[in-house]
């Protein structure tokens, strides 16, 4: 009994996002300063469309994720792979999504 609720602990997806505390602060100033200065400093859109819950709710989780570490081809959106890695840019989807 007890070994499978701690095998569900481990395989939950909630877990998988879980990042330091610190690392959650660092995403959420590149968030403001790296993804505002296109996406507009309260992430209504700029340059680049809305980050707002509301405008991402239709959009995969996948999608975004992909667009965001990948960036897109032909437009401004830079790829981030560099600097996030998937685990940390499903957690910046979870934040955008969540955020209200
Ligand atoms: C240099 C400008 C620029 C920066 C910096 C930038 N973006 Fe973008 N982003 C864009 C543009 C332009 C698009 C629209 C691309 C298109 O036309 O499909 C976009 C699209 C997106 C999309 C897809 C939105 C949708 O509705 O499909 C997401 C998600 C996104 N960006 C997240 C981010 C995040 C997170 C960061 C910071 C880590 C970031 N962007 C930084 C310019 C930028």
């Amino acid at each position: 009994m007890y070994k499978i609720l701690f095998s569900l602990f481990l395989s939950s997806p909630l877990l998988a996002t879980e990042l330091p505390e610190s690392r959650q602060k660092e995403l959420k100033n590149l968030l403001k300063h790296d993804c505002g200065s296109c996406h507009g400093l309260t992430l209504k859109g700029g340059l680049g469309p809305s980050l707002l819950a509301a405008d991402l709710q239709n959009k995969s989780n996948e999608f975004l994720v992909d667009t965001i570490q990948n960036g897109r081809k032909g437009t401004a959106m830079p790829p981030w792979k560099p600097f996030l890695n998937k685990d940390e840019t499903r957690w910046l989807v979870q934040l955008l999504k969540n955020q209200s």
